[in-house]
């Protein structure tokens, strides 16, 4: 059986990747998760510890655990989704973001250095361009040049990584992804914050003048990406990840208000009266846009859920599980796990 090491896969991507790899009987996942608010057990729930499966609770910085896991489990593999992953939290306290995102990735590269690890994937991100308000959609070639402290922590992770592939002979590989959404996305991200607050009966705040322009990719198609690039990308290769479709914010908005109003049977014209203008997000960058030229043609993936449609299957989702919603923004849930989940190592 190979080993993957897949760190933060309780989070909302890595949940959906954890699935994926464990649908396929060759692979035991062990996933290491620090269960921050972001992490959540639910998201793996009905998959049990066994051969196939090991949870750690634990800092992807946590150099002792970290190397412990390295040299008890052997990973051929290792995938790196813990981070935080929030820009609007990273511009309230940078320090947890770089702790993770930047320090936290140089833990795991050191240990997957000295443990012989074959696939090292660090899971980036199309903000590490920076604002291309103006010009050509980005390649991989294009500079680096992060607005926020959260694309900075990432931007560093990403020439970190290069790094240790070009001084020590790592095998490393970058994806960058645009926006994902999809079930399990904690809602504090643009799309289910939305469907929340037009369930909970509140405000659909936009930020600035809603002109942002996006890309959306549905979480399965960017799982899909990510597993064709750990099995077939070229080592050292940087890969973009993206539908290539680019949206405004105010767009995004009107179009889950008009979803959700058919979904949930309320009326539309009463969900638009909810959009407010609120104050801009410090630095917030106008657009993002990349090309996915590499990997359509490399590696032959293309992005099979269209936009709406997967608008439809995450309001439906979210729609179907309030509950889950409703726990995972509350102290008590956090207070439960903590309770059950007690780090213990051996
Ligand atoms: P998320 O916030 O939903 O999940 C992050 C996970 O990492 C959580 O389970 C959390 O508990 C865990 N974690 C955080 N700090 C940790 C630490 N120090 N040690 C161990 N685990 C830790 O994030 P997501 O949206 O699933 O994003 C996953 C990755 O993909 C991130 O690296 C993010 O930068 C990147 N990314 C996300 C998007 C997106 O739209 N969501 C787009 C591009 C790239
Ligand atoms: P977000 O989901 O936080 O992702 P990111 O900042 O990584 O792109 O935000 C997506 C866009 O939506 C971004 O331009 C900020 C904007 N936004 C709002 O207008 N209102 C909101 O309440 C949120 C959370 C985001």
């Amino acid at each position: 059986m190979k080993r993957l090491l897949v760190a933060g896969g309780c989070g909302f991507i890595g949940s959906h990747f954890v699935r994926s790899m464990l649908a396929k009987p060759e692979w035991r996942v062990i996933n290491l998760d620090k269960l921050t608010y972001a992490g959540n057990l639910e998201n793996l729930k009905g998959i049990a510890e066994g051969d196939h499966y090991r949870f750690v609770r634990g800092d992807i910085g946590d150099r002792t655990l970290v190397n412990e896991l390295y040299e008890r489990e052997r990973p051929t593999a290792v995938v790196n989704f813990a981070a935080e992953s929030h820009v609007d939290r990273s511009i309230l306290d940078p320090a947890p973001c770089f702790e993770t995102n930047a320090i936290g990735v140089q833990v795991l590269l050191e240990g997957a250095r000295n443990h012989g690890v074959e696939r090292f994937l660090q899971v980036s991100t199309d903000e590490v361009y920076g604002d291309v308000e103006q010009g050509e959609p980005c390649d991989e070639e294009h500079r680096l040049a992060p607005s926020s402290p959260y694309a900075a922590s990432k931007a560093a992770a990403d020439l970190l990584s290069l790094s240790y592939q070009r001084t020590y002979g790592l095998p490393v590989l970058i994806v960058r992804s645009c926006n994902n959404y999809g079930p399990f996305q904690f809602p504090e991200k643009l799309i289910p914050l939305m469907v929340r607050n037009i369930m909970m009966g509140q405000d659909l705040p936009v930020y600035g003048d809603g002109m942002q322009r996006r890309e959306w990719v549905y979480v399965e198609d960017c799982v899909d990406a990510i597993r064709r690039v750990l099995e077939r990308g070229e080592d050292g290769a940087i890969y973009n990840i993206s539908t290539e479709e680019e949206h405004t914010n105010l767009d995004v908005i009107h179009l889950l208000c008009e979803l959700t109003a058919g979904e949930a049977s309320m009326d539309v014209a009463s969900l638009r009266n909810r959009i407010r203008r609120v104050a801009d997000r410090p630095g917030h960058d106008r657009r993002y846009a990349m090309r996915a030229t590499k990997i359509r043609e490399e590696l032959k993936w293309n992005p099979v859920v269209t936009f709406e449609e997967g608008l439809r299957k995450t309001i439906r989702w979210y729609l179907a599980n309030q509950e889950w919603v409703e726990r995972v923004t509350s102290g008590a849930y956090r207070d439960y796990y903590d309770a059950v989940y007690v780090r213990a190592w051996g």
